[in-house]
């Protein structure tokens, strides 16, 4: 099936204002095979892609009301992937220039000439097809497929971790907890000469001590006691690939002196082995730790340093890089919607105002988790404000001084014994091992009246000592 054919039939929404323009593209567009549904207004238009799920938008830039550019970043907050063409009747190059940089997939100046369109859109439509289903190994930019985007600070990251996988050299990855790190490690491999060899990434804060030189490096049968057989280490795993030396700032000082050896002599001797092994790997290293603060501390080794870091990237936090977040949401929801299996289409706007001006301390990761949760809470096809609002309530711990923890601390204690005693101040005092004078003065302090703890109801005098109060 050729393109062209297969484009027949298509969905197309159509923005005009101008019911004589919208009668004739309607008519060409029908004619040329595809279904189109017509509009006059953005407004309209928002509401019939929930309904019609067209597969690409045909606007006019002038429209009463919200304008064709800003149907256009509506849609794109909700349905980052399809494709909208606009038409102008005063098409001016920086108008165009604005748009095609905003992400719209192209333009037309009215009146506009009817096999240019058709081209255009039959373009349009073949693209945004792959897109839904990346071709393996098709393309260039297969290597950043899974890293979702569209700040400037990232694409500039990206080109230069492009950049810096074509050669070996060791990069340290930077970037606050949630950030991307590894996925960032995963798309340099995906993107050097090593793509198709393996891809090893171990957590160095989370193996045992002990353990980390032989998961690392290997070891032979009976080097120690459980050493029951030959044990390969990451490093030879990796051979010809990458690996990752995740949480590189937590590494404890032996193994770093060990880690040096190994990079500078390309090679591994596995614990109890006598030869050493050569390896080609790449390192590539990632920390959220400041690793200048470790090293000016002696926690981290100034030599090892310099050998890791040959490149840095660093990793902006989510809150450096806003305009991803609705992006990134909308890319989660459709993930999680099917893993929920539900009919989930997009965020009220409300909703994504929310998102997009949360603070995000857990980055990436926590987007992931607050999506998830409102994943499978939802019982609406846009998620509502109220949901997103709930996911994002941090659990907050009130710090109160000392002083007020003391106060609050008293009081309940004193409510308790008194309700525990029914408002019997002698007996309340007697439990709490204080004078009866000393208890009415804390009990004065709080201002609490034991007559209101008695059970009866009454509030009276509940034994002798109340008297003293006024002595
Ligand atoms: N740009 C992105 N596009 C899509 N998914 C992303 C993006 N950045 C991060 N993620 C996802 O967010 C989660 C956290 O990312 P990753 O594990 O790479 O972060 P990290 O910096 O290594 O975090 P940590 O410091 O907690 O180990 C992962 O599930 C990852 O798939
Ligand atoms: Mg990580």
């Amino acid at each position: 099936m050729s393109s062209e054919q297969e484009a027949r039939g298509a969905r197309l929404l159509v923005v005009d204002d101008d019911p004589d323009m919208l009668r004739l593209l309607s008519m060409r567009l029908t004619g040329a095979g595809y279904q189109v549904t017509a509009v006059t207004s953005a407004e309209s238009a928002l509401t019939q892609l929930e309904i019609e799920h067209p597969q690409l938008v045909l606007s006019d830039v002038r429209l009463p009301g919200r304008d064709g550019l800003q149907l256009f970043d509506e849609i794109r907050q909700h349905h980052p992937t399809l494709p909208v063409i606009l038409l102008t009747a005063h098409g001016t190059i920086p108008d165009a220039v604005e748009a095609t940089a905003r992400g719209v997939f192209g333009y037309l100046t009215k009146p506009y000439d009817a096999r240019e369109l058709l081209d255009k859109i039959a373009q349009a439509l073949a693209l945004a097809a792959p897109a839904a289903r990346p071709a393996k190994g098709a393309g260039d930019e297969n290597w950043r497929s899974d890293i979702v985007s569209r700040s400037n600070r990232m694409a500039e990251l990206l080109a230069e971790a492009r950049m810096v996988a074509k050669s070996d050299a060791s990069v340290l990855l930077r970037g606050d907890s949630g950030t991307g790190k590894e996925m960032l490690a995963r798309a340099i491999h995906k993107a050097s000469a090593r793509a198709d060899k393996p891809f090893v990434a171990v957590n160095c804060g989370a193996i045992p001590e002990a353990l980390l030189e032989s998961e690392l490096f290997g070891h032979m049968k009976g080097a120690f006691t459980d050493a029951v057989a030959n044990h390969k280490g990451l490093f030879q795993q990796a051979d010809g690939g990458t690996l990752l030396l995740d949480e590189i700032g937590d590494m404890p000082p032996a193994l770093q002196v060990k880690l040096l050896r190994v990079l500078q002599e390309r090679a591994v001797r596995p614990l109890g082995g006598s030869q050493s092994i050569q390896v080609d790997v790449r390192i590539i290293s990632a920390t959220h730790r400041d690793l200048d603060v470790a090293m000016a501390e002696g926690q981290f080794r100034e030599d090892l340093y310099y050998r890791l870091n040959v490149v840095t990237l660093n990793l902006p936090s989510l809150a450096a890089r806003r305009e991803d977040i609705p992006l990134l949401a909308n890319h989660f929801l459709q993930r999680l919607a099917g893993k929920y299996n539900k009919r989930l289409s997009g965020f009220a706007p409300e909703a994504l105002k929310a998102l997009a001006t949360a603070p995000w301390p857990g980055n990436v990761r926590q987007l992931y988790n607050v999506v998830e949760q409102v994943c499978a809470l939802s019982t609406s096809p846009l998620v509502p404000l109220a949901l997103v609002q709930r996911a994002l309530r941090v659990p907050t711990v009130e710090v109160q001084t000392y002083a007020q923890a003391k106060q609050r601390f008293e009081r309940d204690y004193l409510v308790g014994l008194l309700k525990l005693t029914d408002g019997n101040v002698a007996d309340a005092a007697r439990l709490a091992d204080r004078n009866r004078t000393e208890f009415y003065r804390l009990l004065q302090k709080h201002e609490l009246t034991p007559g209101s703890f008695k059970s009866d109801g009454s509030q009276g005098p509940t034994d002798g000592v109340a008297d003293e109060r006024h002595s």
